[in-house]
């Protein structure tokens, strides 16, 4: 798992291409996605899977840009989508519809339909209510829905609260306690294929632990299911795994975590589905900022960005850490500043108190680790227009999602 991302020179390089030229030409702030890191993060899972019955569907939420769900359906990918939104951007994509699954506690009748017409994978349930409607829903149309029940393992992920789903107390699945009754009423429903089970405990975790421990009651679940009679064939374990944000955060045992699963998944005949979005996009990915000022308050140092919380939300929201890179290495030593957008909010942080290059305005940076859930989240808060996005390969890159524009904001607005 070497970076797409190298000083060359002291230039900060994506595979081939020199960041600072994609600054200069696509302006800041920007999103640089490295076609390379993508596929190797992809398969990863495939070499490691390879022989298993398994789909690697990725998580759309993570990173939905056109041209890096088309790479990786390319390179084979199934998708996890949680919106009719999300489902538009795959097909758009050219996605194969029966790779895609639908997760999400709140899907609506027109989103359902779309699924069912588009002839997709199967359809994570979080509730029963949500089943019955997606069987009245099936029947209507003359369908058959493949459906999982997505179920709450009870397994504490132990990560950030505002990412963490697995506990008895979230809004996500339904208790492991009550699913088998579930199961049972659920299989008779018409219109219905209920094959599956799902579970998703949360993101960023760096300890797989709990991802096995989950994947593991997932497994006994199915045992016991089957001892009712009820026999499912696919085991939908989620996303989850982490991608080191600080120079000392180790890398998840994927190894570990991947021979775990696929033994679980072989152990019952069943086929195994992952729907990983972070581990995919996360390292993948850059955002390019412009330092526009700088100023010293009371003993605090300000480096002033055109890069902020609309662009990157994960610090202000999450307290999330992102390592800061110049795109050239100065001889300038180092300084300890609050690196800040130009949001009129306290919270727009990209960084507090970081011991960071000496930059002067002018200087680019480059926020690492940002591929995923960074564009994805972004707002026009402040009335600014979303940024670019590039995507490079290789010596090339080409921007695949250009810059609003101020009438980008007001459309669909009347005065
Ligand atoms: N499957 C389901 C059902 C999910 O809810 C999620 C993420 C994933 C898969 C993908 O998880 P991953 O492999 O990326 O961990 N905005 C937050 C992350 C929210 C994750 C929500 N669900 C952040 O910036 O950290």
């Amino acid at each position: 798992m070497t970076g797409a991302f190298e000083y060359r020179g002291g230039a900060l390089h994506c595979e081939q291409v020199n960041l600072a030229e994609v600054a200069g030409r696509a302006g800041t702030p920007c999103y640089v996605y490295s076609a390379a890191a993508l596929r190797r993060a992809f398969r990863l899972f495939e070499e490691r899977l390879a022989g298993a019955p398994h789909l690697v569907c990725f998580a759309v939420k993570a990173n939905g840009n056109l041209a890096v769900l088309r790479l990786l359906a390319e390179a084979g990918a199934g998708f996890d989508i949680v919106s009719g939104g999300e489902l538009f951007r795959v097909l758009k994509a050219g996605a194969d519809p029966e790779k895609v699954v639908f997760s999400g506690v709140g899907k609506t009748p027109e989103e359902i339909e779309a699924a069912l017409q588009a002839g997709i994978h199967s359809f994570n349930c979080e509730s029963e209510a949500e089943l019955l409607l997606l069987s009245s829903l099936a029947q209507r149309m003359g369908r058959t829905a493949r459906a999982a029940i997505r179920v709450n393992p009870d397994v504490d992920a132990a990560t950030h609260p505002y990412i963490s789903t697995g506990l008895k107390r979230h809004k996500f699945g339904i208790d492991i306690a009550g699913a088998e009754d579930l199961y049972a009423r659920a299989a008779a429903l018409p219109g219905l294929a209920l094959e599956g089970a799902s579970c998703h405990i949360g993101s960023q975790l760096l300890d797989v632990a709990p991802l096995i421990e989950a994947a593991e009651r997932m497994g006994a679940l199915v045992e016991r299911l089957r001892a009712r009679g009820i026999g499912l064939r696919f085991l939908d374990l989620g996303g989850g795994l982490g991608v080191p944000y600080r120079k000392e955060d180790p890398w998840p045992d994927v190894t570990r975590y991947l021979a775990a699963v696929r033994g679980i998944a072989e152990r019952l005949h069943v086929e195994l589905l992952l729907e990983p979005g972070r581990f995919i996009a996360g390292p993948a990915g850059v955002l390019l900022s412009r330092v526009l000022y700088r100023k010293s308050g009371s003993g605090k140092e300000f480096l002033i960005v055109d890069a902020s919380m609309t662009e990157l939300i994960r610090p202000a929201l999450y307290e999330a850490h992102h390592e800061m890179l110049p795109l050239r290495r100065t001889e300038r030593g180092t300084l300890v500043a609050d690196v800040v957008g130009p949001v009129c909010e306290s919270s727009d942080f990209l960084a507090e108190e970081r011991e960071i290059e000496n930059l002067l305005p002018g200087d680019y940076l480059a926020v690492m680790t940002a591929g995923a859930y960074g564009f994805v989240m972004a707002s026009n808060y402040n009335a600014r227009p979303r940024p670019c996005e590039v995507l490079v390969d290789g010596a090339t890159w080409r921007i695949v999602r250009r810059r609003e524009c101020h009438e980008d904001l007001v459309r669909g607005e009347e005065a």
